[in-house]
């Protein structure tokens, strides 16, 4: 109290008022005095890498490239790899690369930018990139983008080494873009900044031919491709094999620990969940993207995991399996199990090169039509029922999608490519039939409802057939029944 009471020293005043004048001298250093602002600048290691090897899907990036430009000719294509998004004032989302430019570059930076430049011949590419933080200007440490906050950076040299595409600094791009004459099309939704500096050069439309080819392109994978979806599946196999070996502790607790046990896989061993984990227990199996994970898990039901690991390359499996969770079907948990399965195998047996990609649709919902007339649950013919579409009230959706990159990858390609295209060696598709009996559906008898099946599996069409990336899995129902019980042990 006597402090308050005291007259201010004149001295501590003076120093404590000139101290706040003294950081503020130094616009570019903000509350920091010249001299820690000097001292920081040096005392560091040059630490370039040299040796560096280009990434393992450099040929593959290039070849994509190379198909971009021919699609193109004379025009300058802009393809963005996307920005930090706030979760909350100072805090991010995790940041995923658009699959345009990870497709064609490999680099999964944020702020990047992939530019092909319409030269004689084609195109010359130029990956746009933040360099490594300025030890000068103090950028590594006061900006909340510097290297001390967020990790080092390559070089722009060591990326030129690591993409193979001439690497310069991202800052200077958007005045580059303004000043750009001749056509330029840009792929949309990644990069505001991007975008505005090209406002009066692009149009909607052509910018769309654009993100459609980028679609499309990806529709047949390349071999880097298929190891790395295959790598997908075997990490979701292992992630898979978890849950089972953990359900105790799930019916401890709730679905979130089959969601957390998953994550765990995913997180080591690739680079993330390539979609929200579906981990429904109970009556949440016939809710089709059950994601809150936060009911029971009890004995006698059934637990229907919907999952993928994606890997370091942005590849991700999408499997489905079915399971009781106490390690036995009941007698009607497996009469609609076995529909199920009779149904995904007449789907997976239509996928073949040459076939249309709705083969597998309708043969899989053919089945599902056949035992819902079977059990008596809807007036047959069977014909009938599929003309009218009456099996979809527990169907509910469609039989499969393209894989990749994406988990219902090449969305953006047209319909005669795709839904009404031609199946050809190298696509990979999921073939996921399900039927479901909601909990108060009075459609059905009691014995129905609250039970949900789905089973999907990751699909490669072949030179000859196909082949199923995710075989280490057990469909059948007694196999999985035995497969469960060899890990719970
Ligand atoms: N996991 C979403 C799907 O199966 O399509
Ligand atoms: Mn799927
Ligand atoms: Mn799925």
């Amino acid at each position: 109290m006597a402090d308050e009471l005291e007259p201010a020293n004149p001295e501590t005043e003076a120093t404590e008022a000139e101290e706040p004048i003294k950081r503020r001298k130094n616009g570019l250093y903000p509350g920091v005095s010249d001299e820690l602002a000097e001292n920081m600048k040096s005392g560091w290691a040059d630490t370039e890498l040299h040796g560096l090897e280009p990434i393992a899907q450099a040929a593959e990036t290039a070849a994509r490239r190379a198909a971009l430009s021919a699609r193109f000719p004379g025009e300058r294509l802009v393809i963005p790899s996307g920005n930090l998004r706030t979760r909350s004032n100072d805090t991010e989302y995790p940041f995923r690369a658009s699959v345009e430019y990870a497709y064609l570059t490999g680099n999964q930076t944020e702020d990047g930018v992939l530019v092909l430049e319409p030269v004689a011949g084609g195109h010359e590419a130029t990956i746009y990139l933040l360099p490594r933080s300025d030890r000068e200007n103090g950028e590594f440490w006061l900006s909340g983008q510097g290297e001390l906050w967020v990790g080092r950076r390559h070089s722009l040299t060591e990326s030129e080494t690591l993409y193979g595409i001439p690497a310069a600094d991202v800052r200077e791009l958007t005045d580059r873009l303004r000043e750009a004459t001749g056509p330029v099309r840009v792929v949309r939704g990644y990069d505001a900044g991007v975008e505005a500096a090209l406002t009066d050069k692009v149009t909607g439309e052509r910018d769309e031919e654009l993100r459609v080819f980028l679609s499309e392109a990806r529709l047949v994978k390349d071999a880097f491709e298929i190891g790395e979806l295959q790598k997908a599946v075997d990490s979701t196999v292992r992630g898979f094999e978890d849950v089972v070996r953990v359900l105790d502790k799930a019916e401890a607790t709730s679905e979130r620990y089959i969601e957390g046990t998953f994550f765990l896989r995913a997180r080591v061993e690739g680079n993330d969940v390539g979609y929200g984990s579906i981990c429904a227990a109970g009556p949440h199996v016939t809710t089709l993207h059950w994601v809150r994970n936060d009911g029971p898990v009890r004995a006698g039901d059934l637990l229907l995991l919907d999952a993928g690991v994606e890997t370091h390359t942005y590849y991700t499996a999408d499997v489905t399996r079915t399971l009781p969770v106490n390690g036995t079907y009941s007698a009607i948990q497996k009469k609609i199990y076995d529909a199920v399965y009779d149904s995904q195998e007449a789907g997976i047996a239509a996928v073949r090169p040459g076939g249309k990609y709705r083969d597998f649709h309708d043969a899989a919902q053919h089945v599902l039509a056949e035992r819902l007339v079977e059990w008596g649950l809807v007036e047959g013919p069977v014909e009938r029922v599929l003309e009218l579409g009456l099996q979809r009230r527990w169907t509910l959706h469609g039989t499969g999608h393209m894989l990749g990159m994406d988990v219902h990858d090449c969305a953006a390609a047209r319909v005669e490519s795709y839904v009404d295209g031609t199946l050809e060696p190298g696509m990979v598709l999921t073939v996921e039939p399900g039927l479901y009996f909601q909990a108060d559906d009075l459609s059905v008898p009691e014995e129905y409802r609250g039970i949900g099946v789905r089973i999907e599996d990751d699909i490669l069409v072949t030179e000859d057939g196909n082949l199923n990336l995710s075989a280490g899995l057990p469909r059948r129902s007694d196999e999985v029944e035995v497969w469960m019980a060899s890990l719970k042990g």
